[in-house]
């Protein structure tokens, strides 16, 4: 069998997106891995012109309706590839948005042009593939937008769970009236009512996706961003077979497998399984003190959290969203650097859904250059807690809250948290009394042992480390 030079170029950029996520799973490959996706895409678009069918007989106005798109689509992705590190998710929900609505797109030009040149082709393989599309597709699409408004915090969109009774059923009864109907037109793709029917899965997929979104809210948000990643994934696999183009059906499953692992790693990390996410309107509770007794911050000042480092042997540095925030990583590694200097052993807590997106404060640590064997992981370092000096959580809250092992009407109980309790003292920066993501208070801060740091994470450890005695034996 002799290969064509296209089947040859799908090849080469299916080996480079198989690469490309292979390399993207470690800190020191990372870049390597985006060139290689970066490289495949190009190769597929190329290729896919040079196919002959797309090609023979291409004018100038036909190379022009190819051409026009993509280069005004370059600037909308050169913006959003500038957005700050913390708004990564919405990003790509956004991503994820576009994603469903092309797939949706083609899948409607696809049944409309067969349906009107050669109805066919719409053969009974075909049009399950296409309603599978336009399902997938639109509905990924309307849930990803909303998926984004909730985590860029919009306004006019509820960030906490939008529940009402019965919610369940109307959402069940709106997906199984586009199935019913997508069966319909797979036996009678051509019929009178047909077209109609296919509008009325459109509005109906639509309509599923914010529907399926809006009930879920506070720390489940970038869960659901990875399951709408598998859903656009999958379209694109129903694309594939719609346009019969294997390096589509290969990319798309990719991607979809890869959101669907990226979702069971997050609500393992969560303790959570997948219909508590879909159907569990977390966050939707936001809790009180017990008892209607206010409880009371201990402040403190970073002078003495600077004293009580020094004397420490062993310092744990807990990260979390409130680092990103402020972009602290860099004085934190002052601090790492400092503490190190005077014999002091320092380690990273990496919990692994600190932050807003998994891998978050590994890459915000990895950029100040901490290096990755003082990085330790949730279990790791947990069982060296009891033997902690002094833990340091820098903006991190719901990965700390003890209410996750002790409190079961707690919405985040079963969540795996780093010990910070069990450390000797514990000293906690953030800027506020404000709840963590999930909206629930911390017991964490109230006990005897920690101190409060309240400022801006970036200027407090700053701070403490100005506060470092500069006489200490280095
Ligand atoms: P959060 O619970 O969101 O707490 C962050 C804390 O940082 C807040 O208490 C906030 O308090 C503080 N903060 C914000 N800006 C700050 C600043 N500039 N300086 C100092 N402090 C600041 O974060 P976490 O502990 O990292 O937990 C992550 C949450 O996201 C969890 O609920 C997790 O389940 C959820 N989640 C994450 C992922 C991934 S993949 N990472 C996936 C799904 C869910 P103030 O406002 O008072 O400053």
């Amino acid at each position: 069998m002799i290969l064509t030079s296209v089947e040859l170029a799908y090849l080469a950029a299916t080996v480079l997106f198989i690469l490309s996520l292979h390399w993207m799973s470690g800190p020191t490959t990372a870049r390597r891995g985006v060139s290689a996706g970066v490289t495949a895409m190009v190769i597929a678009v190329v290729a896919t012109y040079a196919k002959p069918e797309v090609s023979q007989g291409a004018d100038m106005t036909r190379f022009l309706w190819v051409i026009i798109p993509i280069a005004l689509a370059i600037w909308p992705g050169i913006w959003l590839s500038l957005i700050p590190l913390t708004a990564v998710p919405q990003r790509t929900a956004l991503s994820h948005a576009f994603g469903g609505l092309a797939a949706g797109l083609v899948g409607t030009a696809e049944y409309f042009h067969w349906l009107s040149s050669a109805p066919e082709a719409l053969t009974t393989f075909r049009m399950a593939a296409i309603v599978t599309e336009i399902i997938l597709g639109y509905l990924t699409f309307t849930g990803s937008l909303i998926a984004a408004a909730k985590l860029q915090e919009v306004k006019w969109i509820p960030q906490r769970p939008w529940v009402y009774r019965g919610q369940r059923v109307v959402n069940l009864l709106a997906f199984a009236t586009a199935v019913s109907l997508g069966v319909a037109l797979v036996v009678s793709p051509s019929a009178a009512w047909s077209p109609w029917a296919f509008g009325a899965i459109i509005v109906l997929a639509l309509n599923f996706g914010w529907m399926l979104v809006m009930p879920i809210g506070g720390a489940d948000m970038p869960t659901v961003i990875a399951i709408l990643n598998a859903y656009a994934g999958l379209a694109a696999v129903a694309m594939g077979f719609v346009l019969d183009n294997r390096l589509l059906i290969t990319a798309g499953a990719l991607d979809g497998s890869s959101g669907l692992i990226l979702s069971i790693i997050m609500c393992r990390a969560m303790n959570r399984s997948f219909t508590n996410v879909l159907f569990g309107a977390f966050g939707s509770v936001q809790q009180q003190a017990d008892g209607g007794e206010q409880q009371v911050y201990r402040p403190d000042t970073t002078e003495s959290a600077a004293q009580l480092m020094e004397q420490a042997g062993f310092v744990v540095i807990v990260p979390g969203y409130g680092m990103a925030v402020a972009q602290a990583q860099h004085k934190v590694r002052e601090l790492y650097d400092q503490l190190h200097q005077r014999g002091i052993r320092v380690k990273f807590a990496i919990h692994p859904v600190a932050g807003r997106m998994p891998g978050h404060m590994n890459v915000l640590l990895a950029e100040a250059e901490i290096p990755y064997d003082d990085l330790v992981e949730l279990d790791e370092i947990n069982s060296e807690m009891p033997q902690c000096d002094v833990c340091l959580v820098v903006g991190a809250n719901d990965v700390v809250n003890p209410a996750a092992r002790t409190d079961r009407s707690s919405p985040i109980f079963g969540m795996p948290i780093i010990d910070a309790d069990k450390a000797r003292a514990v000293y906690a920066v953030k800027r506020s009394k404000r709840p963590g993501f999930a909206g629930i208070d911390n017991q964490l801060y109230f006990l005897d042992k920690t101190w409060m740091l309240f400022g801006d994470a970036k200027a407090v450890v700053g701070e403490v480390v100005k506060h470092l005695t500069p006489s200490s034996t280095h």
